[in-house]
């Protein structure tokens, strides 16, 4: 199995990506993951959304050609775990973080993440991290990962309560892997439930519109009927694990 990991800092040495190698030396040495790829917004040429939204009329940002973005997305759609991770920025994700993820938004859209596992870090200085994991995981369970966990640190998080973490973190992406989504999550119910009503509408066409129904997207009431149908081979192979 395979970990994609970003942490959104400009800062080098960064403590956000510190956790993230943590995290995934721990999945490694249990045996989860083979392989891993981690960027850091400060290796990474990540051009700022020009609000354009051709996405929406092709399902790509042109922007990707021209910058690291494709070659980002094509990692993440490859790994079976995603983390994102981003220092506390004035009780927010870092700009660096922002850029990456408004780089998504038809993805928003897409459900390109049903089946992956995902986890979220956010590391401050000594507070603000509820609003960093919070948003983190909205913008992963609306792209269809299953969020397995949260690690959040600060300055004063002493090494043990970090490895703390880091374990429950990993028993949590095992869990994620074998067992799936078990419960409907209200976020992902309620989202996938407004977008299914904009693209069912009489007027909607276009590319989204095409893409929901190539997909077969609308012929389900609820996210958790279409993960179901979705990951059930998925889960059966992870099972084997
Ligand atoms: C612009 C800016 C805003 C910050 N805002 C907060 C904040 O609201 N709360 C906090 O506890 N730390 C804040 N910090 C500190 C960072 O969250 C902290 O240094 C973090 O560990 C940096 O992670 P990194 O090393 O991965 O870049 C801020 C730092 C910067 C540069």
């Amino acid at each position: 199995m395979k970990l994609f990991g970003f942490a959104g800092t400009a800062h080098k040495p960064s403590y956000t990506a510190n956790i993230i190698e943590k995290l995934s030396d721990e999945l490694k040495r249990e045996g989860v993951i083979d392989t891993a790829v981690i960027f850091k917004g400060s290796d990474v040429d990540v051009t700022m959304c020009k609000g354009c939204l051709s996405c929406y009329q092709c399902g790509n940002c042109i922007l990707d050609a021209h910058d690291d973005m494709s070659r980002l997305k094509n990692e993440i759609l490859s790994s079976d775990i995603v983390v994102f991770g981003s220092p506390v920025y004035v009780h927010d994700v870092s700009g660096t973080m922002k850029n990456f993820i408004d780089r998504f938004v038809v993805w928003m859209y897409l459900y390109r993440l049903v089946g992956k596992t995902a986890v979220t870090v956010s590391a401050s200085a000594s507070n603000g991290n509820i609003f960093v994991d919070k948003y983190l995981q909205k913008v992963l369970k609306i792209m269809g990962a299953n969020v397995a966990g949260s690690i959040s640190v600060n300055m004063f998080t002493r090494p043990e309560e970090i490895d703390s973490q880091i374990r429950k973190c990993c028993d949590a992406v095992k869990n994620s892997i074998v067992n799936g989504i078990t419960e409907p999550d209200m976020l992902q119910e309620e989202y996938f439930s407004a977008t299914r009503q904009t693209i069912l509408h009489p007027l909607a066409k276009g590319y989204l519109a095409d893409y929901w129904k190539e997909k077969d997207l609308a012929e389900y009431e609820k996210y958790m009927d279409y993960y179901n149908s979705y990951s059930k081979t998925a889960i059966q192979e992870a099972k084997k694990w």
